[in-house]
């Protein structure tokens, strides 16, 4: 089992979904946590993200297994947030192990309709939000020669998808961030990988907006009329995964024995392969 006390990990977007999933799966394993989240909307995401509250419950679950914890409430696209982020947990933890770029949001329309605001706010989010958080942690992982990045992608940085392109867009683009800083640290104790789940069971996914995308044939469409069309893009017949299950594979690109492992794109995807779709 993963034992990663004394760490100290860094999780986004983590008020709720995966982020929330991660921080405690970490908790759980033995780090400290320092959690960051929006906890506001933003005007061209078609669905509520995570609130003031829930990274506060997130927060009270960390603590629930005896695990200490640093919340923010910051927006990965401010590059002097993320800053006073992690100035902030080097001065309350002494170090920083393992960062976890995971905050992301999704967006949907033809491509030749999508909007500049809509496409920008997309790259600015997705791509350049993981790009400074993460540039905020590289400096202190090379001063002590150790640390675990883990850039959050999606199967849909493995492929394209109709109606998705600046969210696929920016998927691909989170790859190639993690194979060329993978290479800049390599020899300094730390590994970068990009994880790409398929479709998960949190918000991002459970909303009326993305139910309409997947039933454009029905008027309004439910958990339940998904179910069968999601199910029906992977071998393994499920509709998509846990949080859970993704953050078990998270885990193990962040125990000390994964030392070996950088530079990849590691696929949660129940059996869908890449290039498929
Ligand atoms: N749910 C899926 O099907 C799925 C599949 C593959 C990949 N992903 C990716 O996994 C990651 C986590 O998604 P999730 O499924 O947990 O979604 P979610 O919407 O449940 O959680 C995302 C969290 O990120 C936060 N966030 C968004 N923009 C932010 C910003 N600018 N600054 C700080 N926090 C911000 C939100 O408030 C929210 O709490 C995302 O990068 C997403 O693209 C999701």
């Amino acid at each position: 089992m993963t034992n990663l006390s004394s760490h100290v990990a860094l999780v986004t977007g983590a008020a709720r979904g995966q982020g929330r999933s991660h921080a405690i799966a970490l908790a759980r394993a033995g780090a400290r946590l320092v959690l960051v989240d929006i906890a506001s909307d933003i005007t061209t995401v078609p669905y509520p993200l995570g609130t003031a509250a829930e990274l506060r419950e997130t927060e009270a679950m960390v603590q629930e297994t005896g695990q200490e914890c640093l919340s923010f409430v910051a927006d990965i696209r401010d590059t002097a947030a993320m800053t006073n982020v992690v100035d902030t947990a080097l001065d309350t933890f002494g170090r920083l192990d393992i960062c976890v770029a995971n905050a992301g949001v999704v967006g949907f329309g033809r491509f030749w309709e999508l909007t500049d605001d809509q496409w920008c706010t997309m790259i600015d989010t997705n791509l350049n939000g993981a790009f400074k958080t993460v540039r905020a942690v590289v400096p202190h992982m090379l001063e002590r020669n150790h640390g675990r990045i883990i850039i959050v992608s999606s199967m849909s940085g493995r492929m394209g998808n109709a109606n998705l392109a600046h969210y696929v867009a920016s998927k691909w683009g989170l790859i190639g961030m993690a194979k060329s800083l993978a290479i800049e640290v390599a020899g300094r104790g730390i590994t970068v990988n990009a994880l790409c789940p398929t479709s998960v069971d949190t918000p991002m996914l459970q909303n009326p907006a993305m139910y309409s995308l997947f039933c454009p044939d029905l008027e309004k469409p439910t958990r339940d009329d998904v179910m069968p069309r999601y199910a029906a893009m992977n071998k393994l017949g499920r509709p998509w995964l846990s949080a859970e299950e993704v953050s078990h594979t998270l885990l193990y690109l962040c125990d000390e024995k994964a030392a070996a492992v950088t530079g990849q794109v590691i696929e949660v995807s129940l059996g869908s392969a890449s290039g498929q779709h």
